[in-house]
């Protein structure tokens, strides 16, 4: 990491798990209709912000591979800009630490972060649904990350509600691919017709599933691995399109245990799940 100037501020983005996701339909635009599970989990990218007096925006040591434009991070910062009508720029520095196409939300959840500090820094004055009307257009997750706390999520993620989900502590494995969403979303033998439930409790949702993972596993070996490496342990599963396969213990112990053994191996991390955004602390 560069050294950053005195006067950048740092900002946590968490990374989330989708403890269960069903495709339910398909809008007329392609876009699928979902129902999901979104649980907070406490591994974290860090975004560095500086303010500018001019208006450029900034986004130093973009993520590998992907041009400083087109990153959600720097277009988070432009479109709150142009909505807010602001002329006031950004120096941005991501510390990711959250794996990149895993399936764990880190790129919606930096321009998230990016989103709620700089209505701050810059002092805009956008209430928490114009963010979140700002971040739809973003993907599809990044709503999820400003609504703050663990979430049924509906529509295509957008349309959000408080949900409980028990204290847990996770195994995430990422797998050694890069799984491609509109790949997988646009795959023929995807499920497309789950059944829309009323909304469920944490306990009467049985069996939680990811109507995305079986396409998935066909498609990707290093998951399908993944997948059957984690089975002797619990009822592993896929977060959104995937890669990284996960397991959830009652207990921190058990967890530590699993993620001993698993870590030999595989890229692998031990995280607990949190009740709400560490921004948006109520
Ligand atoms: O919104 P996001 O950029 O994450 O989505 C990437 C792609 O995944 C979309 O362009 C679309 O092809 C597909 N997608 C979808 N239905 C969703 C979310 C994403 O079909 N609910």
């Amino acid at each position: 990491m560069v050294k950053l100037p005195a006067h950048a501020q740092a900002f946590l983005a968490p990374a989330k798990l989708n403890l269960d996701l069903r495709i339910t339909g398909r809008r007329a635009d392609g876009y699928h209709l979902l129902e999901s599970i979104f649980c907070l989990i406490d591994l974290c990218d860090i975004v560095h912000l500086a303010p500018r007096t001019d208006a450029e925006v900034i986004l130093h040591a973009p993520a590998a591979s992907v041009a400083a434009e087109q990153d959600l991070s720097y277009r988070a910062a432009k479109a709150l800009q142009q909505a807010a009508n602001c002329r006031l720029g950004a120096d941005i520095w991501l510390q990711k630490n959250i794996p990149m196409g895993g399936g764990l939300g880190g790129g919606s959840s930096d321009a998230a972060t990016v989103l709620l500090a700089l209505n701050h820094l810059w002092q805009c004055g956008l209430n928490r649904q114009a963010l979140m009307e700002i971040g739809v257009g973003l993907g599809a997750d990044v709503p999820f990350f400003l609504f703050g706390r663990n979430a049924f999520a509906r529509g295509i993620g957008e349309q959000l509600s408080a949900f409980a989900v028990p204290k847990q502590w996770y195994v995430v494995v990422k797998p050694a691919v890069h799984v491609s969403t509109p790949a997988i979303f646009s795959h023929r033998g995807l499920t497309r017709n789950s059944k829309p439930s009323i909304m469920p409790t944490f306990q009467t949702l049985q069996p939680f599933r990811n109507d995305m993972q079986a396409v998935v596993l066909e498609t990707y070996p290093e998951v399908k691995e993944v997948y059957q490496a984690l089975k002797p342990y619990g009822k592993p599963l896929m977060t959104g399109s995937g890669a990284c396969v996960f397991i959830g213990f009652e207990q921190k112990g058990e967890a530590e245990a699993v993620y001993n053994r698993i870590s030999k191996k595989y890229e692998a991390y031990c995280v607990e799940g949190l009740e709400s955004h560490p921004l948006l602390d109520r």
